[in-house]
């Protein structure tokens, strides 16, 4: 039998910062309350002209160098973002064509903060049915751009970055389950209202409800860390690492106490770039395997909740 095993990180931050004292001099808004309220301290931001594929560029590269493998052997692209460069070529293609392996699959996937782990499911899906041998799955976006930067209530949360992973085939798990889910009843509280079909919005950017989201991020969270667990017949203990989605530090606390893990075992960096949607959590797994803090063999819990809503699970071997 055929498992899908993660074979290299990569991820990369632009260079320009927005500290939370930068955003005090363009709204009403406080260091303190930024902190407490959500644990940000500065998010990273995009230069003009600087793309989602830019960013995606450079996680790829260096997903792919810690693979060990060139452009040329990827064979199956996945890229999770609601912030795409053009509205087609889709962003997988485009990423195709900077790295050279034209002819594989590319697409992009559109599940907002959970982006990256719906792409990541279906890379482990066709890893496993052997109709491909080394995926390049991303997450990547330029949040920044539908920012409303007058608006304190969003301003303060978003960030722009990329993650990537490379998964290829192995004998023993590697991804051990992934868990999807949507609940399109909740699309008002979270939502970006400009689009193609309905036209462009005058004003385009993300409208949320933050406290209404707040709620049932934590409840569909606390649902999706036993489901993972119930799946493979694992306890609480069994894990090593609970690598979140990062969005609100209060969040990944209320879910790190739903699995009795202490803070010291959950990866959080969503102090150094808010909330960068499906860059997120391929982020903070590279920024906690290049600094040696997950190891081969560890068992890593990943999640996340975004728009729609929808959010999901992936309980990995690391
Ligand atoms: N600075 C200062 N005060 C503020 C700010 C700000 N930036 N923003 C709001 N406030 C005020 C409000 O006006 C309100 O004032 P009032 O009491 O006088 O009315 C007060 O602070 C409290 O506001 P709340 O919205 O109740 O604050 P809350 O504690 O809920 O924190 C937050 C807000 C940080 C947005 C939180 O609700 C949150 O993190 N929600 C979840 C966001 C999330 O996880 N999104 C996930 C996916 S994102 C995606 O998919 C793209």
């Amino acid at each position: 039998m055929i498992h899908s095993r993660i074979t290299g990180t990569g991820s990369h931050l632009p260079a320009r910062v927005i500290t939370n004292h930068d955003l005090e001099k363009m709204v009403d808004t406080t260091d303190e309350w930024i902190r407490t309220r959500t644990g940000i301290e500065r998010r990273h931001i995009a230069a003009d002209g600087e793309t989602t594929v830019d960013l995606a560029e450079h996680a790829a590269r260096r997903a792919l160098e810690a693979a060990g493998i060139g452009p040329g052997d990827v064979d199956f692209i996945a890229f999770g973002t609601t912030t795409p460069d053009l509205v087609f070529p889709n962003c997988g293609v485009l990423l195709q064509r900077r790295l050279g392996c034209g002819g594989v699959p590319a697409f992009s996937v559109e599940t907002a903060c959970a982006g990256f782990m719906y792409a990541l499911s279906i890379a482990d899906k066709y890893i496993r049915s052997g109709e491909a041998r080394r995926a390049l799955v991303i997450g990547a976006e330029t949040l920044s751009r539908i920012t409303d930067w007058s608006d304190r209530a969003t301003a303060v949360l978003f960030g722009d970055g990329a993650g990537a992973v490379v998964l290829e085939p192995a004998d023993s798990p590697g991804i051990l389950s992934t868990h999807l889910h949507a609940d399109g009843q909740y699309s008002e509280l979270l939502y970006c209202g400009s689009g193609v079909s309905r036209g462009f919005a005058p004003r385009l950017a993300i409208t949320m409800s933050g406290n209404e989201v707040f709620k049932v991020a934590v409840n569909k969270l606390g649902q999706a860390v036993d489901e993972a667990l119930a799946a493979n017949g694992l306890e609480r203990t069994a894990l090593d690492w609970l690598v979140p989605h990062q969005a609100n530090l209060r969040i990944i606390q209320a879910t790190a106490r739903k699995l009795e893990l202490p803070m010291e075992r959950v990866v959080v960096t969503v102090q150094e770039h808010g909330n960068t949607s499906a860059a997120s959590v391929p982020l903070a797994l590279d920024v906690a395997v290049r600094d040696g803090r997950i190891r081969r063999g560890e068992l890593l819990l990943l999640e996340a909740f975004g728009g729609g809503f929808t959010w999901a699970s992936a309980l990995v071997r690391y």
